[in-house]
């Protein structure tokens, strides 16, 4: 009896807290346009406790990003802007001279990255060799090596960001420690309209009322839940995946290879489940890459590769991401407005689709899917139709 009651109440526990990461994904995306890759890595990243590097043009949102995220958790934030000129004392803290005088060599490490639970560093690929090697053992180890002795660091996860890929070889060790890499695309033509709205709304400070939805202590209990997964059904064809990345010349160091099973299990309970499906290994995309050859064409291969019924989910995802970024431009525009005809356009292309698609497989998961896109769909339609009077 006693043991049931335990087994519910760590039931309870466990959906509540498997509701959180999807709560702060769509918390952290909530002000921008196109946004969502990337507020997924920063979630895999969280649950699996590893380093992520968000790379692109400038003005991307990527430090918009960053310091949304942190308003969203409740934990020690450290986040500094890395120039070729950047100390260690500037990142580790200043000598302590009282002590110093006493002939000890310590950091006031108060407030700065070794004091940390999630750090933002922009522009990490200017680190100087004076910061590299510690920064390498805080990211590997969690443990900053000051002069003669060691102290461990509570660091969960790093968000960096960059305007470029590295190519100078004494940054290979610092890159291969980012597990999740991504590229971030500026916001595409069709959607420069609500650019400017969002934009507008987030200066405006729309978005400033932002309360903590996930704490470091959930992230540990989550990071617990990661490695109850369930692999067995993917182990098989991660191997496969592998062979076939390695053949299209994407190397992945061991290192990248030995945690890819944890991305996955992540990816799995961000979905809320406790068992890892082929669609999981889809966070591939944020591991394999090295080089700007390999993101181009990452996506492509994992479509290729992964089985259809996966493949079709993503593209399902995908169009219902565009169709909700239609949903909210439609809330917004007034009555003939002459948008509204090339979204009646783009509406009716995506449900010929989704129509095409519900034909190519009969998996239940995607039967559920392609219904709630159709009736979201017809529903926008409507509201387009009778806002434009039709
Ligand atoms: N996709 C977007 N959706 C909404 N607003 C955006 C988007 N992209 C940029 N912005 C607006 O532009 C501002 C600038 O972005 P931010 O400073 O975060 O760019 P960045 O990628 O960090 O640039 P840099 O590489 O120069 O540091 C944001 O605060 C936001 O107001
Ligand atoms: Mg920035």
């Amino acid at each position: 009896m006693i043991e049931g009651i335990k087994q519910v109440s760590m039931m309870a526990i466990g959906n509540d807290l498997l509701k959180k990461p999807r709560l702060f994904y769509d918390k952290l995306r909530e002000p921008f346009v196109g946004r969502d890759e990337e507020a997924l890595t920063i979630v895999l990243a969280l649950l699996s406790g590893e380093h992520l590097i968000i790379i692109g043009e400038p003005g991307t949102a990527k430090s918009a990003l960053a310091r949304r995220a942190a308003r969203l958790l409740n934990v020690r934030f450290f986040k500094y802007l890395l120039t070729r000129f950047t100390e260690p004392s500037e990142l580790f803290g200043p000598l302590d001279i009282n002590a110093l005088r006493k002939g000890i060599y310590k950091r006031i490490t108060t407030s700065k990255l070794p004091d940390a639970e999630i750090a933002f560093l922009d522009e990490i690929f200017n680190a100087n060799s004076a910061v590299l090697n510690s920064l390498l053992s805080i990211l590997q180890e969690r443990l900053l090596y000051d002069g003669y002795s060691e102290i461990r660091v509570p660091l969960w996860s790093l968000v960096s960001a960059s305007n470029r890929i590295p190519d100078e070889p004494e940054l290979d060790a610092l890159y291969d420690r980012l597990l999740y890499r991504h590229i971030v695309k500026p916001v595409s033509e069709e959607f420069w309209g609500e650019l400017l709205d969002r934009a507008w709304s987030i200066e405006k400070g729309d978005f400033e009322d932002v309360k903590p939805v996930m704490s470091s202590n959930d992230f540990l209990e989550l990071n617990k839940l990661v490695f109850q997964v369930d692999l067995t059904d993917i182990k098989q064809s991660l191997l496969r995946l592998f062979a076939i990345l390695e053949d299209s010349g994407m190397h992945l160091t061991d290192r990248r290879k030995s945690k890819a099973l944890k991305a996955i299990a992540a990816h799995a309970i961000f979905e809320g489940r406790l068992k890892a499906k082929v669609e999981d290994l889809f966070v591939l995309k944020y591991i394999a890459p090295s080089d700007a050859e390999d993101f181009d064409k990452i996506t492509n291969i994992l479509l290729e590769e992964l089985r259809t019924p996966e493949k079709i989910l993503v593209e399902l995802g995908e169009i219902e991401r565009n169709t909700e970024t239609i949903g909210r431009e439609v809330e917004k525009l007034k009555s003939f407005d002459p948008k509204l005809v090339e979204i009646y356009r783009s509406l009716k292309t995506a449900r010929r689709r989704v129509a095409m698609i519900s034909r190519m497989s009969d998996d239940p998961r995607i039967a559920d899917k392609v219904d709630s896109l159709i009736n979201r769909i017809d529903n926008l339609l409507d509201e387009v139709t009778s806002k434009l009077g039709m």
